[in-house]
C-alpha cells in the first residue's frame, strides 16, 4: 500500500449506451485494481462508466479503512451521494449507491443502519458477485450485503480487462494477511493471506501486455511472501514468477509491492541484481527504528535485521531506491523511541517514504492499550521526520541530474511538445518529444530538479520495441 492520500478516481469514456457507473476508489493500488475489475464485471450487463456521479445509475464507493476516521469520511460522502440518489430518482431515473472495500467489510451492518438508502455492501472478496447484487436489488428484493469471506476464489470469477489499460498496470497476485501487526485492520478486512495461481497470473499479464502495457506493478499486501500453485504442481515464489513473467513479449518493467521485511528472501534480492525487467527500486515499510516499539508491533524482526537486508540489496543493486512507511506515535513510543526511528531514516536514507500518526483501528490489540500517545507528540514527531524524509528525497532526485535514464514515456505532459513518464526509481520526468514515443522507453538526459518532477532531454528515442 504505497498511496498516502486518498485517490479519487474517475473512470471516463465516451459512450452511446444507456447506463452509466461511477467509481470512486480511495486508499490503496489494491482498491485501484479491484474498482478496475469492477467495471470490467458491469461492461458486460451494458454498464459504461462516467466521471460525473450526476448522470451514473450505479455509484460505487470503494473504500479504506487502513488510517483516519474512516468510517465518518464515508459516511459525509454517502451524504453526497444521497443527494444525487434523491434528485435523480425525483426525476425519475433509478440510481443505486453502493459500499465496497474494507470500511463495507468491518462496517458493513453499521453502514445500511446509519444510512438505509444505500442498496449494496460488499467486501473485498465478494465483488464478483456485483452483477448478480445489481440485479437483486433491481428485482427489488431490498438491500443486499455479502461481507462474508467466501470459499470461492473472487479471481476465478473476474472477466480479462479490457482495452483501455494505459502503459502500466496493477495486478493483484496475492491478498490478505496472517502476519497480525498490532495497528493494523488488514487481516480483518482483507481475510488470511492467499496467493493467485502462477498460471491465472500468466494469462492476465499476456492478456495485460497484448493491449500494450509495458510495465506491470505486482500487487499484495505481502507481495513479497507469495507462494502460487505453478503450472508444474510446485509451488512457486515471487523470483520465479518475476522471471517467468519476464519472458512475456512486450513486458519492459516489473514492480512489486508491498514487502515485508520478513519475507525479503536472498534470492528476491539477488533477482534485483540478475532480472533486468526488476525495477531498482523497492518499498520496503520498516514501521519503526526502535526494537522495542517494533516488538510491540509485533513486526518478527528487529532493527539491526532490517539493516542486514539494506546492506545485501546495496550490495546486489548499488543504484536500489528504497522506500518505507513509518508509523510516529504507536502507543508506547518514547521520546528515545522515535530518536532511533530518526537514526534509522539519517542512517538509511530513502528516495521516499510515507509516514503517518499512529490511528487506533477497531479490533486491532493497539487501539486497546493504555500507552496511547498524546496528538500533539505525534504531530510535533511526525513534523520532525517528515522534514528529514523531504530532503532525502529531494536530495534523490538531485542526484539523478546529469544521468542518462532510461524513462517509459506513459502520456503527454502538461506543456505543448512535452511527454511524461517514470524512471526505474518511479520518479516523473517530463521531456520534449513526440508523441508517438509514448508508450516507449527512451534514454533521457536529466537536466532540472524541479518540487515534483524531473525534467530532461531525450538522448536516445527508444531502447524498446
Ligand atoms: N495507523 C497509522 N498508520 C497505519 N498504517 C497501517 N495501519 C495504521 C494505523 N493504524 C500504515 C502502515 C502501513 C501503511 C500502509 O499504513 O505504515 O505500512
Ligand atoms: Fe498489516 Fe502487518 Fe499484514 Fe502489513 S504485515 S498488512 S502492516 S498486519
Amino acid at each position: 500500500m504505497v498511496d498516502t492520500s486518498f485517490t479519487h478516481i474517475a473512470h471516463s469514456t465516451q459512450t452511446i449506451q444507456q447506463r452509466y457507473l461511477h467509481v470512486i476508489t480511495w486508499g490503496c493500488q489494491m482498491n485501484v485494481y479491484d474498482s478496475n475489475r469492477m467495471v470490467d464485471l458491469l461492461r458486460p450487463l451494458g454498464y459504461k462508466v462516467t466521471d460525473e456521479a450526476e448522470k451514473a445509475d450505479v455509484l460505487i464507493l470503494n473504500t479504506c479503512h487502513i488510517r483516519d476516521k474512516a468510517t465518518e469520511k464515508v459516511f459525509s460522502e454517502l451524504g453526497r451521494l444521497r443527494q444525487i440518489k434523491e434528485y435523480r430518482e425525483d426525476q425519475g431515473n433509478p440510481t443505486l449507491i453502493a459500499v465496497a472495500g474494507c470500511v463495507a467489510q468491518a462496517e458493513g451492518e453499521i453502514i445500511l443502519k446509519r444510512a438505509p438508502y444505500v442498496d449494496i455492501v460488499f467486501g473485498p472478496q465478494t465483488y464478483h458477485r456485483l452483477p448478480k447484487m445489481i440485479l437483486d436489488v433491481a428485482r427489488k428484493s431490498g438491500n443486499v450485503i455479502e461481507t462474508d469471506f467466501p470459499t470461492e476464489s473472487k479471481f476465478d470469477f473476474l472477466p480479462a480487462p479490457d482495452e483501455s489499460q494505459g502503459y502500466t498496470a496493477f495486478l493483484t497476485i496475492q491478498e490478505g494477511c496472517d502476519k497480525f501487526c498490532s495497528f493494523c485492520v488488514v487481516p480483518y478486512t482483507r481475510g488470511a493471506e492467499e496467493s493467485r495461481p502462477v498460471q491465472a497470473i500468466i494469462d492476465e499479464a499476456t492478456h495485460l501486455c497484448s493491449l500494450g502495457v509495458k510495465e506491470i506493478s505486482l500487487l499484495g499486501q505481502n507481495v513479497n511472501a507469495y507462494h502460487g500453485q505453478g503450472p508444474d504442481g510446485n509451488i512457486w515464489d515471487l523470483v520465479k514468477l518475476a522471471e517467468k513473467l519476464s519472458t512475456i513479449p512486450g513486458l519492459l518493467r516489473i514492480r512489486y509491492t508491498t514487502s515485508h521485511p520478513n519475507d525479503m528472501s536472498d534470492s528476491l534480492i539477488a533477482a534485483h541484481r540478475d532480472l533486468p525487467t526488476l525495477m531498482p527500486f523497492l518499498h520496503l515499510p520498516v514501521q519503526s527504528g526502535s526494537d522495542r516499539i517494533l516488538k510491540s508491533m509485533n513486526r518478527g524482526h528487529t532493527v539491526s535485521e532490517y539493516y542486514v537486508i539494506i546492506e545485501k540489496l546495496k550490495k546486489a543493486k548499488p543504484d536500489i531506491a528504497l522506500s518505507s512507511d513509518f508509523i510516529i506515535g504507536h502507543p508506547g513510543e518514547t521520546n528515545e523511541d522515535f530518536k532511533a526511528t530518526m537514526k534509522l531514516v539519517q542512517d538509511i536514507t530513502f528516495a521516499q517514504a510515507f509516514s503517518f500518526k499512529y490511528s487506533p483501528r477497531p479490533g486491532t490489540s493497539a487501539a486497546v492499550s493504555m500507552n496511547q500517545i498524546a496528538e500533539p507528540e505525534k504531530d510535533a514527531r511526525l513534523q520532525e521526520l517528515q522534514a528529514v524524509l523531504k530532503d532525502q528525497q529531494t536530495q534523490f532526485n538531485k542526484d539523478t541530474v546529469g544521468r542518462k535514464i532510461p524513462i517509459l514515456f506513459t502520456h503527454k505532459g502538461r506543456k505543448e511538445g512535452q511527454i511524461a513518464g517514470k524512471s526505474p526509481y518511479l520518479q516523473a520526468v517530463h521531456a520534449q518529444g513526440n508523441d508517438s514515443l509514448i508508450g516507449q522507453e527512451c534514454v533521457v538526459e536529466i537536466d532540472e530538479c524541479l518540487t515534483f518532477s524531473l525534467s530532461g532531454s531525450l538522448v536516445k528515442e527508444s531502447t524498446s520495441h
